[in-house]
């Protein structure tokens, strides 16, 4: 099975959320998952390859995409994504009024393919760290591989 989580990260938090989930699916699944730094894709084949892919993003500015995101987020709904399985999952800051607004207005632009999304949007502040945190990824992890 062909799983890949793409990924955008400025200071490395939605980076590092990216590998504990990478890890996790290894060790509590036995599930391979590719990950890909969006900066380094030429183009985004990749998506419609996946038999399930995860969009992993922060959000910037007043709510706004990270700008490295703006092009896969424009090119999505021309793509034929459907009976694919995908989940996202981002990071950001509450102290930001539009408080991880990316992760849902990705849900909301890959749903328009016809892919299916079997998790709740995963939202972690700043790094995963309580005890709530680890259950929603947990969470995320079994919603997502029960899909599969
Ligand atoms: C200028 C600036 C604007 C930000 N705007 C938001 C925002 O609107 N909503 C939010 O949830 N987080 C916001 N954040 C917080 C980042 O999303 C958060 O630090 C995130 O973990 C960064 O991810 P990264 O380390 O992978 O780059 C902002 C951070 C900066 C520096």
């Amino acid at each position: 099975m062909n799983i890949n989580l793409i990924y955008a990260s400025l200071t490395g938090n939605t980076e590092a959320l990216s590998e504990l989930i990478v890890e996790k699916f290894k060790e509590e699944k036995d599930i391979d998952v590719n990950m890909h730094f969006i900066e380094d894709m030429e183009d985004f084949s990749i998506l419609e390859e996946s038999d399930a892919f995860i969009i992993a993003t922060y959000t910037y500015g007043e709510g706004d995409l990270p700008e490295e995101m703006e092009e896969i987020f424009e090119a999505i709904p021309d793509m034929d994504l459907s009976g694919k399985i995908y989940g996202v999952i981002g990071t950001g800051d509450t102290v930001y009024d539009e408080y991880c607004v990316c992760v849902d207005q990705f849900d909301e632009q890959i749903k328009k393919t016809g892919a299916t999304n079997p998790t709740s949007n995963l939202k972690i502040e700043i790094e995963a760290d309580s005890d709530e945190d680890f259950e929603n990824i947990d969470k995320f992890i079994e919603d997502f591989s029960s899909a599969l």
